[in-house]
C-alpha cells in the first residue's frame, strides 16, 4: 500500500516537474525563436538596406524621341561605338544607337524600375543581345570602355561627374549632355531644340580637346 502509494507519488512528481520542465523548455525556446525573429527581423532589414540602391540623383524625365535622334546625329554614332547612358531612364537613347546606328551599348540606372523598362523596351526592338544593362549608381560604374557618353542630368550633378569623365574616358569619346552645360568646359558644339517645355541644348565635348581639362 504505502509503495503504491509512493509510486503514485512519485509518478505525479515525475509529471508535475517533467510538466514544469516541459513549460520551462517550451518558454525558453519561446524566447530563443522570438529572439531569432527579431534578430532575422534586423538582419533582414540591414540586408534589404545593402540590397537597395540610394535614391537617384535627378528624377525620371525621358528626353523626346525627336531630340534623342539629334544627339545621336550630333554624337556621329557609328558600328563600333559604345554608348553609355548614364542614368538611362526606359533605355531610349541607347536602344536608338544600337537598332539605327548599328552600336553597343549599355544602359544604367540607379533605379531598378528603369533598368525593366529599358529590358523590355530593349528586347522589344530586337537589340537586347547588343545591350548591357547596369543596376547601380552611375558614380560608381566603370565607363572606360565607352566612346560616347550621354547624360541627361542636373548641373550639380554634371559638375560632380566631371572628374571621372576627364580621368576615366579615352581621348577622342565624346559627351553629349542634353539641356545642362559642364561649367566652364567649352563645348565643340552647341545645337538649340525643341523640348517639352520650349528651346533646349544639347552639348557636345570631346574628351582630350583643350576645351576639357
Ligand atoms: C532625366 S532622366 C534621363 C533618362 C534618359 N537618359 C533619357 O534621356 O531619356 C535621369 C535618369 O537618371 C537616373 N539616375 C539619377 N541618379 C542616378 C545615379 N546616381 N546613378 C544612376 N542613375 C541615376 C534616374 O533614375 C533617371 O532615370
Amino acid at each position: 500500500m504505502y509503495m503504491r502509494r509512493f509510486g503514485l507519488k512519485m509518478r505525479f512528481a515525475n509529471r508535475f516537474a517533467g510538466g514544469r520542465i516541459r513549460r520551462r523548455l517550451v518558454l525558453l525556446l519561446g524566447a530563443v525563436a522570438l529572439g531569432m525573429l527579431a534578430a532575422g527581423g534586423d538582419a533582414g532589414r540591414a540586408f534589404a538596406q545593402a540590397a537597395a540602391s540610394r535614391a537617384p540623383d535627378v528624377p525620371y524625365e525621358p528626353t523626346p524621341h525627336k531630340v534623342v535622334a539629334q544627339m545621336l546625329r550630333l554624337a556621329q554614332v557609328r558600328e563600333g561605338d559604345v554608348v553609355y547612358d548614364l542614368g538611362c531612364g526606359d533605355g531610349r537613347i541607347v536602344i536608338a544607337a544600337v537598332k539605327e546606328y548599328g552600336a553597343r551599348g549599355v544602359c544604367v540606372d540607379i533605379d531598378p524600375q528603369r533598368i525593366r523598362e529599358s529590358r523590355v523596351n530593349a528586347t522589344a526592338a530586337g537589340v537586347m543581345e547588343r545591350i548591357r544593362f547596369l543596376e547601380q549608381d552611375l558614380f560608381a560604374t566603370e565607363i572606360r570602355e565607352a566612346t560616347v557618353v550621354m547624360l541627361f542630368l542636373w548641373p550639380e550633378v554634371n559638375l560632380k561627374l566631371r572628374p571621372k569623365l576627364w580621368q576615366e574616358l579615352r581621348p577622342g569619346t565624346r559627351v553629349i549632355s542634353y539641356i545642362h552645360d559642364m561649367g566652364d568646359w567649352t563645348p565643340q558644339q552647341t545645337i538649340t531644340v525643341q523640348g517639352r517645355a520650349g528651346e533646349r541644348r544639347i552639348y557636345l565635348w570631346t574628351i582630350g580637346s583643350p576645351q576639357v581639362r
